[in-house]
């Protein structure tokens, strides 16, 4: 068996508009890369990062975190060695600390012979991803692990649904290099909200659901709404109004917060549509002075892999 293993840990976009915690979809453009080590002196170690300013101490770091629940369960024959490769720039919405808390779970995993089902895999990085924002929640984590759309019915007892994936659906990103603690961004949330806000989401997560079953590009289009949340986060990212507007007037399905933000997404039907919301977001933003990058990604159905 293999004693060192390279993996794409792919960037998330959590919440898709209406399904907050729950829903959540791949990315395949941008991710993380990973090499994960057996070692034969026991425990988990973080031996390099590369790309952004992250702890080296392993009770710290979300790789480190999710790897030790994993080992201490597990109690295996041998260590590990975590190398990471990050590209995928923390606190920007896309799942940042999902993609290093799945990724050494799932190395780990493919190296003692894959004892573990995704289910398992997804708990023990939930352990990690609790580090980055202060609650256990899964909504990056499954669509990370599983690929495609994922729906977490509950995260305690953790159940994850799949959801189907139309086939030419294609999501296009801002990132603006501003950032959002995810802890930061749940803290402005009111704790109730009024009966016909819930109303409202709920009816629209029961449509998208039903949407992405029957490749309904309409029904995602009418259900892609945030009622409860995206009121309030979206005084954290400058000019999220016009881009929204932006990339519905250039024939988006609908536009939203990616996650806590900043990175805002949209879903098209088609590439080409894709393409050119891309364009009108990056007009918006070329006209501030804050720096932002763009992305245009099918929906990774696949999730996490070995390269
Ligand atoms: N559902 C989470 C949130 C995703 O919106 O706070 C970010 O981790």
């Amino acid at each position: 068996m293999s004693k060192e293993i390279k993996i794409f840990s792919p960037a998330t976009v959590a919440n898709v508009a209406c399904g907050f915690d729950v829903l959540g979809f791949c990315l395949d453009t941008i991710g993380d890369n990973m090499v994960i080590r057996k070692t034969e002196e026991k425990g988990i170690r973080i031996t390099k990062i590369v790309g952004h300013d992250l702890p080296y101490e392993v009770e710290k770091n979300v790789a480190g975190v999710s790897a030790l629940a994993m080992s201490e369960d597990l109690k295996p024959d041998c260590g590990f060695e975590i190398e990471i490769y990050k590209n995928i720039k923390p606190g920007s919405g896309i799942g940042s600390s999902s993609a290093s808390a799945a990724g050494s779970v799932y190395g780990m995993n493919e190296l003692l012979g894959k004892p573990l089902d995704k289910i398992k895999l997804t708990y023990y990085a939930m352990k990690g991803e609790a580090v980055a924002s202060q609650c256990e929640h899964a909504d990056n984590l499954a669509p990370a692990i599983f690929g495609g759309f994922t729906l977490v019915k509950s995260a305690c007892p953790l159940h994850v649904l799949e959801l189907p994936t139309p086939s030419n659906l294609y999501a296009t990103l801002i990132h603006p290099q501003i950032e959002i603690k995810t802890s930061e961004s749940r803290a402005i949330l009111p704790k109730d909200i009024p009966l016909q806000n819930a109303i409202t989401q709920w009816a629209n997560v029961g449509s998208l659901v039903h949407a992405l079953h029957t490749s309904d590009y309409d029904l995602i289009k009418n259900a892609l709404n945030d009622v409860v949340i995206e009121p309030f986060r979206k005084q954290l990212i400058p000019n999220f109004d016009n881009i929204k507007s932006a990339a519905i007037d250039t024939g988006a399905l609908g536009c939203a917060i990616s996650g806590s933000g900043p990175s805002i997404f949209a879903l098209s039907h088609g590439e080409v549509t894709a393409k050119k919301v891309e364009e009108a977001m990056q007009n918006v933003y070329s006209k501030t002075n804050i720096e932002f990058e763009t992305y245009v990604s099918k929906i990774n159905t696949e999730g996490i892999k070995t390269l």
